[in-house]
């Protein structure tokens, strides 16, 4: 006769004495049996914990939205810890009217919800020249999707009335680092928000509290955190963050002036080298994320041989604009060896590229906008591994 399972014969510690209570904890945390599911930063790339980045943990989350406590972080000049109290929004240059907001007043304003990915323009930066890091998390992780609660920027530039001259305005953050980037007036008129709440709470420190401007579908860079100034102007002002850094050197050693909108993009998260399949051959649950700076995801192509054959993904989930969209796979494993790639489509009709063709355009000198598609191998123990396949 078989032993019976232990799970279900035994007595466990929680079958048999009291949990804490409801006051053990009054700011929830994920159950410690999940400590493992966090931001993790590479040794040789955050040389410097001030000016440094880590990466959100996109092999461990599921649906479409990420945990605040787990978007991953870039800044230049560290957290800066800023009392709302203290904190102000000018608006000033081109303008009718100069204006100083506080916390209180940008609250008077009329509020919008909307869920949009952040990706860093470096997001898959190391990728360029072969495979590099081991893991979705250090490979496609520079990016979060979040619900803010904000105000359109819109708003805040009428009650200071945009000058007919003024076509540019410059965001500056409150940090060490004062991040200033340039960003054609339409765009701030369309769709930027002015946010202070992520996910229904007030932004974490790390994402820019207590405001921070939020740029749809452009490169995480402009976002600018703990923002307390907007200048409007005539011109750009090829400020540090446009120019030596976030523009792409092409192969003729030129570099592209600006590169703002996200390409398409997409990455299987499960497996993939921090994600092994754990079972034996059979049915098995492939499941990824895609994403475009230009609007939707309607489709994903998933291959399991390196691109010989694709299969259309099942999407799921909130198909929003400029947002993350989630897509699964389920097939039966064989047990043999896999190449596993996605392809994600946007609704502009544009294809996610192979790394041979963005190379074509692109060379191999730059760092910014790798909007590649990824290859894991998986070998027929379930173990992943990033690769790359010509
Ligand atoms: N804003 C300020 N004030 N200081 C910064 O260092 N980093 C930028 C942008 N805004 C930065 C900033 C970069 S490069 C990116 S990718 C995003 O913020 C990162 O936002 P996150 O930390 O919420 O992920
Ligand atoms: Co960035």
């Amino acid at each position: 006769k078989a032993a019976g399972d232990p799970a279900i014969t035994e007595m466990q510690p929680w079958n048999q004495m009291l949990g804490d209570g409801v006051d053990a904890n009054p700011y929830g945390k994920p159950s410690h049996y999940e400590a493992h599911v966090k931001r993790r930063s590479v040794e040789w790339l955050t040389a410097d914990p001030v000016s440094s980045v880590n990466f959100t943990p996109l092999h461990e989350l599921d649906g479409i939205i990420t945990p605040n406590g787990l978007a991953f972080e870039r800044h230049h000049g560290g957290i800066a810890d800023v009392d709302p109290a203290k904190h102000r929004l000018m608006i000033n240059g081109l303008v009718d009217k100069p204006l100083v907001f506080t916390m209180q007043d940008i609250m008077r304003f009329p509020r919008e919800n909307r869920v949009y990915f952040l990706e860093c323009a470096a997001n898959s930066g190391m990728e360029w020249r072969g495979a590099q890091l081991n893991g979705c998390q250090f490979t496609h992780g520079m990016i979060h999707n979040v619900m803010y609660t904000g105000v359109p920027l819109r708003y805040i530039l009428e009650e200071a009335g945009v000058k007919t001259n003024g076509k540019w305005i410059m965001p500056e953050g409150a940090d060490a680092s004062g991040m200033t980037r340039s960003i054609p007036i339409e765009k701030a008129l369309d769709d930027c928000l002015v946010a202070f709440k992520m996910n229904g709470e007030a932004l974490r420190p790390e994402q820019g509290y207590p405001l921070r401007l939020v740029v749809p579908g452009w490169e995480g860079n402009m976002w600018v955190k703990w923002l307390r100034r907007i200048e409007v102007g005539d011109q750009p002002w090829h400020h540090r963050e446009e120019t030596s850094k976030y523009t792409d050197l092409m192969e003729n050693g030129k570099a592209r002036r600006f590169t703002w909108e996200m390409d398409c993009k997409s990455v299987i998260t499960n497996p993939s080298p921090q994600a092994p399949i754990l079972h034996t051959k059979g049915h098995t649950v492939l499941t990824g994320v895609a994403w475009s700076g230009r609007g939707t995801i309607p489709r994903v192509d998933v291959t399991l041989d390196g691109g010989k054959n694709w299969h259309q993904a099942r999407m799921d989930g909130p198909s929003l604009d400029k947002s993350m969209h989630r897509f699964y796979f389920e097939f039966d494993w064989d047990g043999s060896p896999l190449l596993l790639q996605s392809r994600a489509h946007d609704s502009t009709g544009y294809v996610q590229p192979t790394k041979a063709q963005l190379r074509e355009i692109r060379g191999v000198n730059s760092i910014y906008h790798n909007n590649a598609i990824q290859t894991w191998y998986v070998n027929e123990k379930g173990i992943a591994e990033n690769v790359e396949i010509s």
